[in-house]
């Protein structure tokens, strides 16, 4: 939170924006793969815009001509002759263009997406606590799209334009001197005004953007939690919740046209009056004689032509300089640095599943005010069952996700076969590990693909024994598309117990030396849950297991007991001799389950 909040401040300081700027060309290392193709385009792009130059000189050349002043002493055929092949020269190189550009824009994209994609889903936890789900999409979609629009339609205009000012100039320069500087006169007003105007715009233009992600975090969210939303009925606040949000962008967006619009009226107003002046001094040059008609024409067609450009260099460099904040805010993630090491593979290895908790204090680094974990001391043998009970809260679930290490210590030290648990690779130490979520989640897909997330190249056998292993089988077989039976979005067409059980065979297919089950069979009736219960016990043979529970009978077995209150473990033992002492934790839980 604190390091967002220091973004948006760095954002608003002018001086920062340098940083963006750098961010920004970070990127262009992007694109580099395709430099050749940009060059290439670029060239057509050169040739395109210079050739449509021809245009107006020919129009004055063709009234010249029919006058019989001509420049060239060309006859009307030979204008023709070469009006037309300047027509050919003009769609081909503009074919050719739209075809470079897309290749460079097109593909240099798709890798910033893919990159962007994997830096998304090798950060840590944390970062999915500080960032909103329905925000990092729209960096992965709209930003990207931005910046796309930017490369192969804003950019090129952008180039365009300023070539046919620069050219227009030129040719307006050779035309008549006199005329030009009159006409001069009146630019350098409307380009310090369209900077500063510029700049004022591009505030506007980043207040919209940031309030329209957040209207689309509103409806993500509520579409994310629509059976919560539709149970509480709430549709009418979250109406509200929407709208508002989306007045809001509706107010900026006016106040951001008003601006746009008053910079498009200023730059007309400008330029047609100093065109209307121009038009009246080059009519009294051609009453006196100093130049012919056909000049005039060339003269007032490149004057609109330039004047065109100008206005619309505005636009584009707007349209540039968002496409500069969405580059910024790409690079900002791009780079972030990864957990997981997605560049190299590395080897399987094989761990005995000792675990070692040392004074292991910990607070969640989104509440850092609150310590969860104050202290703890574990330690469990290879092979060994442990259970964690105690009150909801107590930070039960915090130690297996410590294990799988999801978040830094704060102090102490977590071991695994006597090796710091930062020392290792972390995709090796997750290779090992197993879970059952207290909260089971599944993808969209086929109950095939969700038990083979466990192990992608098992095989048919393989996930059909692990399901019979979990007690699944059963069920699945009993649906007329089997495996292939869609879950649904997050698994919402299975029962819960259904889906702790495709968690479990999930496990059970991943095969690691430590397992973690969190309230794995809470969902269950007490048959399946004995049947589930048998499931893993067998699958807990061999491995360390941690098995949390609020179910008392469901952790008798084990080797060793802990029960935990405030992030501390106030007793250990076997359930025999937590049973029989009278005065402990446990017997006054298990004597409160045995009423009920
Ligand atoms: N991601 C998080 N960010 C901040 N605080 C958290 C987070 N997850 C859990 N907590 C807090 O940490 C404490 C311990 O939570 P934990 O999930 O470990 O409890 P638990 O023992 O598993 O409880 P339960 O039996 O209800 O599952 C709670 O006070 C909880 O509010
Ligand atoms: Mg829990």
């Amino acid at each position: 939170m604190a390091r967002s909040r220091r973004g948006k401040n760095k954002e608003e300081r002018p001086k920062i924006s340098k940083e963006g700027y750098q961010k920004a060309k970070q990127l262009l290392k992007y694109l580099a793969p395709y430099k050749w193709s940009f060059f290439v385009g670029l060239l057509f792009l050169l040739l395109g815009s210079g050739v449509f130059m021809i245009f107006p000189v020919a129009a004055g050349e063709l009234i010249n001509i029919a006058i019989g002043k001509s420049t060239y002493g060309w006859t009307l055929s030979d204008l023709g002759l070469i009006l037309f092949v300047v027509l050919l020269i003009q769609g081909f190189s503009s074919y050719l263009r739209v075809l470079l550009f897309a290749n460079v824009s097109e593909k240099g994209m798709a890798d910033i997406r893919k990159h962007l994609y994997q830096k998304l889903v090798s950060q840590p936890i944390f970062f999915f606590e500080q960032n909103r789900v329905g925000e990092l999409t729209s960096r992965s979609t709209a930003d990207v799209q931005q910046l796309q629009d930017a490369i192969s339609i804003t950019l090129a205009e952008l180039i365009r334009q300023i070539l046919m000012l620069i050219g227009g100039i030129i040719i307006l320069a050779f035309t008549s001197l006199k005329l030009s500087l009159t006409m001069l006169a009146t630019f350098p007003v409307v380009i310090i005004f369209a900077i500063g105007f510029g700049r004022y715009i591009r505030k506007y233009a980043k207040k919209r953007q940031d309030h329209l992600a957040e209207t689309s975090v509103i409806l993500e969210e509520t579409l994310q939690a629509i059976t919560v939303v539709k149970a509480f009925t709430n549709e009418w606040y979250e109406r509200l919740r929407y709208g508002k949000s989306v007045d809001q962008v509706v107010d900026i967006s006016l106040k951001y046209a008003r601006v746009r619009g008053l910079f498009i009226v200023f730059i007309i107003t400008v330029l047609f009056g100093a065109m209307f002046f121009v038009l009246w001094s080059g009519a009294r040059m051609v009453e006196s004689g100093a130049i012919r008609p056909g000049d005039l024409v060339t003269f007032i067609t490149i004057t609109a032509i330039v004047g065109g450009a100008l206005a619309s260099l505005g636009d584009f460099y707007t349209q540039m300089l968002r496409a500069v904040g969405a580059s910024e805010r790409i690079m900002t993630i791009l780079n972030n640095e990864s957990e997981v090491d997605m560049t190299t593979e590395v080897a399987p290895l094989e761990l005995d599943g000792v675990i070692d908790f040392q004074s292991v204090k910990f607070r969640y680094p989104s509440r850092p005010d609150i310590e969860v974990l104050k202290g703890l001391n574990l330690h469990i043998n290879a092979g060994h069952k442990i259970a964690l009970v105690g009150a909801s809260g107590a930070g039960k679930s915090t130690i297996v996700q410590l294990i799988l290490r999801f978040y830094q210590l704060n102090e102490g030290k977590i071991l695994v076969d006597q090796k710091p648990l930062e020392e290792y690779n972390i995709t090796q130490l997750r290779q090992n590990i197993a879970i059952v979520p207290q909260e089971v989640i599944l993808f969209g897909g086929s109950i095939r693909e969700n038990i083979a997330y466990g192990r992608h190249n098992a095989t048919e056998e393989e996930i059909i024994a692990a399901a019979k292993k979990a007690n699944a089988w059963e069920f699945i077989s009993g649906f007329p598309e089997g495996l292939e039976t869609l879950v649904g979005e997050r698994g919402i067409k299975l029962s819960g117990g259904q889906r702790q059980r495709i968690a479990i065979a999930r496990a059970i297919l991943k095969d690691p030396a430590i397992l973690l089950l969190d309230e794995a069979t809470s969902a269950l009736d007490a048959e399946s849950e004995k049947l589930v219960q048998d499931a893993l016990n067998n699958l807990m043979e061999g491995r360390t297991s941690i098995i949390i529970a609020h179910r008392l009978a469901t952790v008798r077995k084990v080797d060793c007991i802990y029960v935990l209150e405030n992030g501390q473990i106030i007793e250990q033992g076997s359930h025999q001799d937590l049973i029989t002492n009278d005065n402990g934790k446990y017997n006054q839980l298990a004597k409160l389950q045995f009423e009920m």
